[in-house]
């Protein structure tokens, strides 16, 4: 294949976490997942990405701290080496390492990012939920990012216990140097994000939606890589690997034994089995995979952001 361009990329580099969040869904779901160390490093990546080229790239973390990746450095002036204008957004709690190292972020990541914290409260709060983590020490991370030069957001799960800091979290963030603002809910501790009985076939109504601005529509195709170097078609369908209601032979994913023209091939196969056991509520018409067909401005998670020096 020659160059193929996708609009995004979704990468898991580690699986470890030194946090404990009481409804961090694979802790509390896939706890399998976590089991055995595993992590994504530049010589994969390099390989596996050779020939394809992606306007946004993900490092969410959705099995662990993508900051506690031993190799984040050296992938990030990989994939700045390789497509200087590419956009990377990075989702962190913010608490590992050293300030040191927060600068150093800061600089190896392309002109376009924006790293993400977690920050679910004030001094008071932030712990609750990040339990193991301290705000202090998040803060003081976030503030050498920033005065690095570094493209910051807040992101700021509300719950109960700390719903009512909300506007004074918004007012540090703006007095911090933080370039946006994110109030989110929290998905509750009975349900999973996947909740079947839930889900309907809702695209046209999708469509209409979207059609009348009301709605984000994201591309067909949001592939995903799982620390192990699985490949899935979004971070929703994750958990296949794990879930014994999932019957898939997961070696058609395996970016570390195929190329990821033979693994994309694959996922249709993955989708169908996927939608059959948990069908989708989303925009995205699992299974129909041309990313070239991207919506025009069409826009996912977080905006792109540039260093202005
Ligand atoms: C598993 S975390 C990995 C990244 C990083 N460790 C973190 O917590 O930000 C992936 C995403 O799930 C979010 N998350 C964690 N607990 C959540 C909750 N109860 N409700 C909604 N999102 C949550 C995190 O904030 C993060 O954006
Ligand atoms: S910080 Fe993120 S990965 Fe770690 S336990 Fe919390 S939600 Fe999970």
């Amino acid at each position: 294949m020659n160059n193929t361009h996708f609009h995004s990329l979704e990468i898991d580099l580690y699986n470890v976490c030194n946090a404990r969040c009481p409804l961090c869904h694979f802790r509390t779901h896939y706890p399998e997942a976590l089991k055995t160390r595993q992590e994504l490093d530049r010589d994969f990546l390099e390989n596996a990405l050779a020939d394809f080229t992606f306007e946004r790239i993900h490092l969410t973390g959705d099995l662990g701290e993508p900051t506690l990746s031993p190799h984040i450095l050296q992938v990030l002036h990989f994939l700045r080496e390789r497509d200087p204008n590419v956009f990377i957004c990075i989702n962190t709690h913010g608490s590992t390492k050293t300030e040191a190292f927060w600068r150093e972020l800061a600089t190896a990541l392309p002109r376009s990012h924006e790293v993400v914290f977690a920050i679910d409260g004030l001094e008071d709060t932030y712990s609750i939920y990040r339990v193991g983590l301290r705000f202090k020490k998040t803060i003081a991370n976030a503030r050498a990012f920033i005065d690095a030069g570094g493209i910051a957001g807040w992101s700021f799960i509300k719950f109960k216990h700390n719903q009512h800091q909300l506007a004074e979290a918004r007012t540090r963030a703006a007095a911090m140097g933080f370039a946006t603002f994110h109030a989110r809910e929290s998905y509750a501790e009975d349900e999973t994000i996947l909740r079947a009985d839930d889900y309907v076939d809702n695209h046209d109504e999708t469509a209409a939606l979207a059609q009348a601005g009301a709605v984000t529509v994201v591309p067909k195709l949001f592939p995903y890589i799982q620390a192990d170097g699985t490949l899935y078609s979004c971070t929703q369908s994750n958990c296949g690997r794990y879930d014994e209601k999932i019957d898939f032979d997961f070696d058609r994913l395996d970016l570390k034994s195929r190329t990821l023209a033979d693994c994309l091939a694959a996922l249709p196969d993955y989708c169908t089995v996927m939608q059959q056991t948990y069908p989708l509520t989303c925009a995205r018409r699992c299974g129909e995979f041309d990313q070239t067909e991207r919506p025009r401005g069409a826009e996912i998670g977080y905006g792109r952001r540039s260093k202005t020096t």
